[in-house]
């Protein structure tokens, strides 16, 4: 039965993801506007990142009208079925606004709380990442069928390739950046795609070692979390903490226990 459910539920997220996906890469105006900003004058809204969001919620309202709902640009349901969608329609929308590549669609599935179904969508790259708890993390794309997806086996820290991004907020950006300073010399290199969703399937595809940030919401991780877990790679927040606001750390095992100490005694997480 929960099998069957979890089918079901990543087959629509499946569609929904492609169906934005597929909005957002062939329906993006040539002068595509902000909308709207939110925690900073750079955190920006466009017309897309809210059409898009429709799109999705009303799909899978339609198909499952007692589901709850939590998405980024406003879409919040209590639902009474003990399913909740957790949606970025566009993961990556600095990136989208200037016509850079790396963005995504984010969509997740929580059963009684804890994620069930990810699929994140990256149309651009024409791949489509997606796990079921239990089940593995997938990859479809131009290629015929499924890729299992793994991690990549750890290197020494001072080889990993490691990924993070800059909050919208000035003096957490700020503080970011000095915790980067303090990272570089001990990495191989850091990376800044602008785009968590795809950060995380990354570190499950076996292209980054790893992937750190603070200030995330449930909406930026949900997916690739369980994308990234399902590949095999281990993921937290601080020490013995599942990822949250506070920090979000992703890695291979062996990348990822030195990378969360380093982060902890740097005190990553706070001002
Ligand atoms: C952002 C991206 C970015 C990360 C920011 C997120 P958005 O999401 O994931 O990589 O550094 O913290 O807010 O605003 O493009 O959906
Ligand atoms: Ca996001
Ligand atoms: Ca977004």
């Amino acid at each position: 039965m929960t099998d069957a459910l979890h089918r079901d539920l990543l087959a629509l997220a499946q569609e929904a993801a492609r169906r934005a996906g597929e909005l957002l890469r062939d329906g993006r105006p040539a002068d595509l506007a902000v909308a709207k900003t939110k925690s900073s004058p750079i955190d920006v809204v466009t017309e897309m990142d809210i059409a898009a969001e429709k799109l999705i919620t009303d799909l899978i309202s339609g198909r499952r009208p007692d589901d709850g709902f939590l998405g980024e640009e406003g879409a919040s349901v209590e639902g009474t079925s003990g399913i909740r969608w957790v949606i970025d329609p566009l993961d990556g929308t600095v990136n989208y606004l200037y016509g850079l590549p790396t963005w995504a669609v984010s969509i997740a599935a929580e059963q009684d709380g804890e994620t069930v179904v990810g699929v994140v969508a990256a149309p651009m790259r024409g791949e489509t990442y997606h796990a079921v708890r239990g089940g593995g993390a997938w990859a479809t794309g131009a290629w015929e069928g499924e890729r299992a997806l793994a991690c990549r086996p750890a290197p020494p820290l001072d080889q990993a390739l490691v990924s993070t991004g800059f909050n919208y907020v000035t003096e957490v950006r700020t503080h970011q950046a000095g915790i980067a300073a303090r990272l570089i010399p001990v990495l191989r290199d850091i990376r800044r795609g602008g785009s968590a969703a795809i950060d995380l399937c990354d570190v499950a595809c076996g292209r980054l070692d790893g992937y750190y940030e603070r200030g995330l919401n449930a909406w930026d991780y949900a997916a690739g979390d369980l994308i990234a877990r399902e590949a095999g790679a281990l993921t937290g927040g601080r020490p013995g903490e599942r990822p949250s606001r506070e920090l979000t750390v992703a890695g291979a095992p062996g990348v990822f226990e030195p990378l969360q100490g380093l982060l902890e005694d740097f005190g990553a997480w706070h001002d």
